[in-house]
């Protein structure tokens, strides 16, 4: 029986007896214990246990395995019959796990010591015993959350473009429609539609383009750096880095098993993408209220109320905005926890996973929504056409057609706000305003300024690149799409995940 210890006392009493580290039917296995008197206390066992989250990464650390007996087999630690004999144990093991017929137990510490169990039940604790040689859980955890993030990488990644592509068709369907354009909330000047949901899908392939760029960063293998100083059973750290399908091995042993900026850089993208995702649902919310009346969502994308038999409510907008507070909390723990902390590794470092799993998790569910939703809403053109020049949105045009008929712009920048001015006071629009009321204003302001007063004259004159004029914006889609099948290619290769 492992020595168990109910409390310090009872610890302190029994420090002296005789240890055993497991049982003839391998019923504990602990990977450390040699140099120890007494074992763990329970509150000890309890604090340190993490197979409750690791666990999640047991087939990178199956793979890892795999790859690390076929390195001790070239540096002549195993013979051809060993690793043969290895290897099964380790596919035996690996469909195990998938099938659920193998678990961590209460008393594993880690996704590590569990699967050391695993290949010991298997291939015997002769042969299973050779498997740690050359190894530490540190180099192991270290490359086991780098493989994890590159997969994620894409799945993720892969539902933000679904997202993303939601918003493209939703501008497609648009076409040449126009809506207000705001800045501080207010009209400020009309826009295409389509220009305005672009403008929510850029950052979104941005996300993408920043996890395939951390990409080939993460494929650096820390494998081979033992605890922090390297392996000295000449095992080829290279080798097992390409085996795990990694570009090559860390340049630095300490480095490669204690830093965690590029989990942090990954929690930082999660962080982004859930503000990104924030900031469109925020504007359906709005947009979805009576007074904007601007979309309709699709029942199979909104909840009703307990008590009130009306209410159609934009939850999912909700939980989205929500949501991102959660990923940025997730962020903002992570790297609180990194700051400070000396070289080498440290166990503060165990608490890097759960954040990063919890963003993941929070976004596998909540992108697939949000695409939905995007996808199935119903935009109310005529009502957004209708709002669009009003709040005196075409003011600007009024003060460039000045300037191209030769006025300074400071000039025509005062005389486009005495016309506003004029409106206000008569509860009129700036089209209302008569020739007469016009050339009393100023009079360089002719007839010939009716030609910029209209949302279709205002959009199309801002024709240069990047502007809403409906050809550039035709321009802006394709080059969009064209990113988005660009980073399609990326997130369509799963690492290991397959
Ligand atoms: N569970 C640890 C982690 O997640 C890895 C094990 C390293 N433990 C140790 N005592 N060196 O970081």
């Amino acid at each position: 029986m492992f020595l168990r210890y109910k409390s310090y006392s009872d610890w302190t009493r029994r420090a002296g007896e005789e240890k055993v580290w497991h049982n003839e039917n391998m019923e504990h296995v602990a990977l450390w214990g040699g140099r120890f008197n007494g074992a763990p206390a329970d509150a000890l066992t309890e604090l340190s246990r993490s197979t409750h989250f690791d666990w999640r990464l047991a087939r990178y650390d199956i793979a890892g395995s795999r790859a690390h007996a076929r390195a001790l087999h070239a540096a002549g630690l195993l013979d051809d019959a060993e690793l043969a004999g290895m290897l099964d144990a380790l596919r035996r093991l690996e469909g195990d796990v998938v099938s659920g017929r193998f678990a961590p137990r209460p008393d594993d510490e880690d996704v590590h010591t569990a699967l050391e169990r695993g290949v010991l039940e298997r291939a015997g604790a002769q042969l299973g015993g050779k498997l740690r040689a050359g190894r530490s859980r540190n180099d192991q955890i270290a490359t086991l959350i780098r493989m994890y993030l590159r997969d994620q990488s894409r799945i993720i990644g892969g539902k933000l473009l679904d997202v993303a592509g939601a918003l493209m068709v939703q501008a497609e369907r648009a076409g040449q429609a126009v809506m207000p354009g705001r800045t501080h909330m207010q009209h400020a000047q009309p826009v295409l539609v389509a220009h305005h949901l672009l403008a929510h899908v850029w950052p979104m392939l941005r996300d993408v383009q920043r996890l395939r760029d951390l990409d080939s960063r993460l494929a650096e293998s820390p494998y081979g750096s033992g605890a922090l100083a390297g392996n000295t059973l000449g095992m080829d750290p290279q080798t097992v880095a390409e085996d795990l399908g990694f570009t090559s091995s860390v340049w630095n042993s300490i480095d490669g098993t204690s830093s965690r900026d590029l989990v942090a850089e990954f929690s930082f993208v999660m962080a982004q993408i859930g503000i990104d995702v924030s900031r469109i649902s925020e504007e359906i919310i709005i947009w979805n209220t009576k007074e904007f009346s601007f979309v309709t969502l699709d029942d199979a994308f909104s909840t009703g109320s307990s008590i009130m038999p009306q209410k159609k409510n934009p939850d999912v907008a909700e939980l989205a905005r929500g949501k991102a507070g959660r990923l940025i909390g997730d962020h903002t723990g992570l790297l609180t926890m990194l700051k400070g902390l000396p070289l080498a590794y440290d166990r503060d470092l165990q608490e890097d996973k759960e954040p990063v799993f919890d963003q993941v998790d929070t976004l596998d569910v909540l992108l697939p929504a949000v695409a939905g939703m995007i996808e199935t809403m119903i935009l109310n053109y005529e009502r957004m056409a209708e709002l669009a020049p009003q709040g005196f949105s075409l003011a600007t045009d009024i003060a460039e057609w000045l300037v191209r008929e030769g006025v300074p712009f400071r000039e025509a920048h005062e005389i486009s706000g005495a016309c506003v001015a004029a409106c206000e006071a008569e509860s009129i629009e700036l089209w209302d305003l008569s020739d007469e009321q016009f050339a009393q204003i100023d009079p360089r302001l002719t007839s010939g300024v009716r030609r910029v007063l209209s949302v279709e004259g205002s959009v199309n004159a801002r024709a240069g690149r990047g502007g809403t004029a409906p050809q550039r914006v035709r321009e802006q889609a394709e080059e969009a799409a064209r990113h988005l099948a660009d980073l399609r290619a990326f997130t369509a290769a799963l690492i290991v995940a397959s």
